[in-house]
């Protein structure tokens, strides 16, 4: 039987008792008879009146319910914004969400040859790709750099929080400057950018948001008393708009990891980093590439939402919390 999408809603907030948002259909059969029907959100921005579709009995938790599938989805590619997308992590992420199909909008303070180059190989993998300029700890950088987003590629499914810096030294001199800067920018960013793109996922019909903590936001590290903050502070937004926001069809996941070969961490004291080597059970770093496929598949996989994952070759569980 052939149902028509005769008039609809979609409810962008979420009905008790369901803890979930969802569209409401009138649909019309051949022989003119209508009912109302339940539409999922995955169709959010893209229903339209006499969609061609088909109408099933779903059985849920709170009765059988009439359901309507849209038959004409249109399939617009789904977008991923990551921040601080010239660095070794975020350009390894942009490459693998790539590859997993996503256009890309490649952001940070900087352009630079490794931009360039992320750039062009996205574009060898046939996905559209943009770069836009966000500074992650100037709200105002970060609404416009969204709303360019937005007016290029129309919708952002996917945010990687993944803007961060270090500023290292022993708390009696430590700077509040070098406390300020980088709680503004591992932190903050992530609430800014989360805040900013968050109602455009709503608008879709979901999304995910990973915010790049550290093994250090949960085991701490000596020298890092702002580092450290800011890393266990993403890990504190990260359960929070899990709640929050998985009425919405949002998912957020943190990923932890241990030292992964990048500018940030060949920067470290070699000491600090041998004697790093000696604890892991895996004495070596990791590569961007492992962090970036274990992005995708929380991106990937529907289950993950308000956990943190370290990828760490077995450190975390090697350091005592003492
Ligand atoms: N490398 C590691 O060992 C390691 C371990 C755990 C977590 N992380 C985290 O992974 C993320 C990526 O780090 P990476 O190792 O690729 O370092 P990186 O220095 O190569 O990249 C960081 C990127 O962030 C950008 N950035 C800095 N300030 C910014 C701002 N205000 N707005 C937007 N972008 C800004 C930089 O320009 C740079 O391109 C960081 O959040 C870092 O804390 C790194």
């Amino acid at each position: 039987m052939v149902w028509k999408l005769i008039t609809y809603t979609e409810l962008y907030a979420p009905v008790p008792p369901y803890k979930s948002t969802f569209a409401i259909g009138v649909v019309e059969d051949e022989k003119g008879n209508r009912v109302i029907a339940r539409i999922d959100r995955k169709y959010f921005g893209r229903l339209k009146s006499n969609m061609i579709g088909e109408v099933i009995d779903e059985w849920t938790a709170f009765g059988a319910l009439k359901k309507f599938i849209p038959k004409e989805e249109v399939r617009t590619p789904k977008v991923a914004l990551i921040t601080g997308g010239s660095g070794g992590i975020g350009s390894a992420i942009a490459i693998e969400l790539a590859k997993a199909g996503y256009a890309i909008a490649l952001s940070d303070v900087v352009y630079n040859k490794d931009t360039e180059k992320t750039l062009e190989i996205v574009k060898s993998l046939g996905v559209d790709s943009m770069f836009v300029a966000i500074d992650v700890s100037n709200r105002e950088s970060v609404e416009k750099g969204v709303s360019e987003v937005i007016n290029k590629f129309g919708r952002i499914d996917v945010l990687i929080n993944n803007a961060g810096i270090t500023r290292d030294a022993y708390l009696q001199r430590m700077t509040p400057e070098d406390w300020d800067t980088v709680i503004k920018i591992n932190l903050t960013g992530a609430f800014y950018c989360s805040r900013a793109v968050v109602p455009h996922m709503t608008r879709y019909g979901g999304g995910v948001v990973v915010n790049i903590s550290s093994i250090v936001g949960l085991i701490g590290n000596v020298g890092q008393t702002n580092y450290a903050a800011s890393k266990s502070g993403l890990i504190g937004i990260t359960y929070t708009l899990a709640k929050e926001l998985a009425p919405y069809g949002i998912r957020v996941v943190a990923i932890a990891p241990g030292f992964v070969k990048t500018r940030m961490a060949l920067a470290v004291p070699k000491s600090i980093l041998r004697d790093y080597l000696k604890r892991s059970p895996i004495p070596r770093l990791i590569e961007p590439e492992e962090v970036a496929k274990l992005v995708r598949h929380v991106v990937e996989n529907e289950a993950l939402n308000g956990v943190v994952i370290p990828i760490d070759l077995g450190l975390t569980i090697s350091s005592p919390r003492a």
